[in-house]
């Protein structure tokens, strides 16, 4: 082995070779087995040509027409696709059913790539959970509040909610204008989930733009989106955009913490023990054995926000979608409209839970959230290479478990463009993994009841008062966010059915 010497100040040759050969070969060797890797996994799985090397497929997952996109790739390179972020970071898009059953079962962690750019908002909900033993504790301590009994118990603050939205509604309906519905179902989705799960009143359907919240989403979630892609953005706040976000996220963590607070003030023998609790009020006075509260005040912070994103805008979107769909289906609306009269008396404002068990407008709910799910899948990894069905899912690379296609792949669906709530009359999908709305497998959507409780009666209550119409030239345009949203909104007339 070479000394390290130097006699007056000049190296021997021997050790000029033992200092740069280390300096030079090792990078060297890392970047050719980089280059082997990049040229290995571009061969491994079809997809979309790349048309800048450094960027991959931004320009085209980034675009607003992804969604179409999705659905073409599936088509043209199959079930099993894969899209780039950059030469370092590559997306496996997994549209087959065996294989989503399998990973989802069998629950695979999430992805971190994909998690962490939610992680200043969302710190470490069980949403962004990307350690399994983590998730697996928090998931635990979570379900007592998600439990079927309690989503009923939400039913008074729901219809509480609902009648502001009717009186919004009728002042349409009276005045004969246009409104635009969805952003309605938005302002309502945020005063539910924002009473329930987020302990705080918003107001948002009685100060509509003016609301607080909605002011701090429009400033946050863009940017977050950004920090997401460039982690850097997020890490160094050098841009007025990422402060002002940062900014954001403490108004809304201080309103959490404030409800936290109020709800250990109140305490439990203030709560009392009825079912009719809040979610929030539940898990802010949950308690262990030796009395300690269960959840860490910073916990329930990042859960709360975390249902008030989650919980909020799939199911308005959802809503949304759904009543242009029937809207554009007159025999639809039709047998829709013919089982909620023959349920729900002509005077009930809000109905109660028993007058919303729907089975046709369940149906259709159903097929809604098959057609144009708002909420995507989720991203998995697993920790080695791993073959399920033929197929070698590498190590560490994020697989997207993505349902636009599945859910309209002409393979696993008759008639699969065609919107057609009759396929559900047998209650389930005809092949098992090609529909997931909610994800599926143990870690499937928390706030799946919640969000079928809001949508039925939300869904029943509109269609038993109102006659709805599109606004003449009025199409749907889907644009995909966080969530499959509608683009322009939903334009209607309303007008207050008589009898
Ligand atoms: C129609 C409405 C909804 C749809 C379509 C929907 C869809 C989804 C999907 C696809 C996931 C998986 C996401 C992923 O793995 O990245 C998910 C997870 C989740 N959803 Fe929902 N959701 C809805 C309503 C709600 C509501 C109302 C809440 C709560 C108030 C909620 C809370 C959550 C939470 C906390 C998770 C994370 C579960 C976990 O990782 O263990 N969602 N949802």
């Amino acid at each position: 082995m070479a000394e390290f010497t130097s006699q007056g100040g000049i190296l021997r040759g021997q050790d000029v070779v033992s200092i740069l050969f280390p300096v030079a070969v090792i990078p060297l060797l890392f970047l050719l087995r980089s280059v082997f890797f990049y040229v290995k996994a571009r061969s491994q799985f079809p997809g979309p040509p790349i048309r800048n090397f450094w960027v991959g497929n931004l320009d085209q997952t980034m675009a607003n027409d992804v969604h179409e996109k999705w659905l073409q790739w599936n088509r043209e390179y199959g079930p099993i696709f894969q899209t780039w972020n950059s030469p370092f970071s590559r997306v496996i898009y997994i549209g087959d059913p065996h294989i989503i059953t399998e990973i989802t079962t069998l629950n695979w962690p999430k992805s971190s790539a994909q998690y962490a750019g939610f992680r200043p908002l969302s710190g470490d909900a069980l949403f962004v959970q990307t350690n399994h033993e983590k998730w697996r504790i928090q998931s635990k301590r979570l379900a007592p509040a998600f439990q079927p009994h309690v989503i009923q118990a939400q039913r008074p603050c729901l219809a509480k909610h609902l009648s502001n939205f009717v009186r919004a509604m009728d002042v349409v309906a009276e005045q004969n204008t246009v409104v635009d519905l969805s952003s309605l179902h938005i302002l309502l989705t945020l005063d539910f989930v924002g009473d329930i799960a987020f302990g705080t009143n918003l107001h948002a359907i009685s100060q509509g733009r003016d609301c607080r919240i909605l002011q701090l989403f429009e400033i946050i979630l863009p940017e977050l989106m950004k920090c997401g892609l460039f982690p850097l953005r997020g890490r160094f706040p050098i841009l007025q955009k990422t402060r002002l976000m940062y900014r954001a996220i403490a108004e809304l963590r201080s309103m959490a913490e404030k409800a936290i607070k109020d709800a250990r003030q109140k305490g439990d023998e203030a709560l009392g023990t009825s079912p009719r609790k809040k979610i929030s009020d539940i898990l802010a006075t949950q308690r262990e054995p030796d009395e300690s509260y269960t959840f860490s005040s910073k916990e329930l912070c990042d859960n709360y926000i975390a249902f008030l994103v989650a919980g909020g805008d799939p199911t308005a979107h959802t809503m949304s979608f759904l009543i242009y769909q029937v809207l554009c289906h007159p025999l639809v609306l039709k047998k829709v409209r013919a089982e909620i009269d023959a349920n729900i008396p002509f005077d009930t404002t809000v109905p109660s839970i028993s007058q919303v068990n729907l089975p046709y407008l369940n149906m259709v709910i159903k097929e809604t959230l098959r057609y144009s799910s708002p909420g995507f899948g989720t991203f998995r990894v697993c920790p080695v290479d791993t073959t399920i069905a033929g197929v070698t899912l590498p190590a560490n690379t994020t697989l997207a478990l993505w349902n636009p296609a599945v859910h309209r792949d002409p393979k696993l669906w008759d008639n699969a463009d065609e919107f057609d709530p009759e396929r559900w009359q047998s209650g389930q999908p005809k092949v098992r993994g090609s529909y997931f709305p909610f994800s599926s497998g143990p870690r499937s959507c928390i706030g799946q009841g919640l969000a079928m409780l809001e949508m039925t009666m939300t869904l029943a209550t509109v269609f038993r008062r109102y006659d709805l119409s599109l606004e003449s030239g009025f199409q749907m345009e889907y644009l995909p966010s966080f969530t499959l949203k509608p683009k322009n909104g939903l334009l209607v007339r309303a007008i207050l059915r008589k009898f």
